[in-house]
């Protein structure tokens, strides 16, 4: 493996790597301790991983034990005021620091940072529209404090990366007036990816790619195969907002994306050392 390696480490030296990290890769212990050791293998050889975790399930977890009731808009967590202290809880205090600490475990540096150090991820309110056949104007739904992005700041990243450190980075945004919000990760890893100019936006999920009809994984698509799947149907839903944060992140100019299956051990080394790799990528 560690020849096959070498071309793509020459290959993708110095460049940056954006990964979303979620799903059972960041519950199951081994697999998140092998996670760790992927990243930190990077950053040594030379890569530089920049990593953007969720919690959707956790911040779920603490709200059940605070008592606050979880509702859910088109899969939009509805994010009232209490709400969003919790969310800013256990996204910038919990989860990024478990996080953090894995990855200086393993030898690393890592330094977790929220949207809101150093103004990197800039959001706005995001209004939810929904369309009736009923009403002739888009109903507007009030989310709460739910974000959208409107700028990224890089040079928090850019300076740790420069000395060494490998951000981790909890998807809270930053409002104009300094209020919070929550903003769904992939879209976060999308737009980081896009505004450092990222070789490569990984998309660690807990499926094994884009599946064809017959359940297999798709291992290469352009982007004119994944609209042709969006259009014929076998892109389904759970897929889609992947795949559409994979193509905006194609159009801002990221080099490929790379959805891997993090169920798989070691599934970050496997798909950018190897020639196959283990899940879909997408240029
Ligand atoms: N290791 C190479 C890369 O990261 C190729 C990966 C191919 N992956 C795939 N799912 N077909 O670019």
């Amino acid at each position: 493996m560690l020849v096959e390696a070498l071309p793509y480490i020459r290959r993708f030296q110095g460049s940056t790597l954006v990964v979303k990290y979620g799903g059972n890769a960041m519950i199951e212990d081994q697999l998140s301790i092998e996670f760790a050791q992927d990243v930190v293998l990077l950053k040594l050889v030379g890569l530089n991983p920049v990593v953007v975790h969720g919690g959707g399930p956790q911040i779920g977890d603490l709200l059940k034990r605070l008592n606050i009731e979880s509702r859910f808009v088109d899969g939009l967590r509805v994010t009232d005021e209490q709400t969003m202290d919790v969310v800013q809880m256990v996204l910038g205090g919990l989860v990024n620091q478990e996080i953090v600490s894995l990855l200086n475990q393993q030898g690393g540096r890592a330094v977790g940072v929220t949207g809101k150090d150093g103004n990197l991820i800039q959001a706005r309110k995001f209004k939810l529209e929904r369309r009736t056949p009923e009403l002739d104007a888009p109903e507007i739904i009030d989310i709460g404090h739910v974000g959208e992005i409107v700028n990224i700041q890089t040079d928090i990243l850019t300076t740790l990366m420069k000395a060494g450190f490998i951000p981790v980075i909890a998807p809270i945004g930053v409002g104009a007036d300094g209020e919070s919000y929550n903003i769904n990760a992939d879209t976060v890893a999308g737009k980081i990816a896009e505004y450092l100019s990222a070789e490569k936006l990984i998309l660690l999920t807990n499926t094994p790619g884009v599946l064809d009809t017959n359940k297999q994984t798709i291992s290469e698509l352009s982007r004119a195969d994944v609209e042709r799947l969006i259009a014929d149907g076998t892109i389904g839903s759970g897929m889609l907002p992947k795949v559409e944060c994979a193509l905006e992140a194609l159009s801002g100019g990221v080099g490929s994306v790379q959805i891997v299956d993090g169920t798989v051990s070691h599934a970050l080394l496997l798909e950018i050392f190897t020639d196959s790799g283990v899940g879909t990528k997408i240029s």
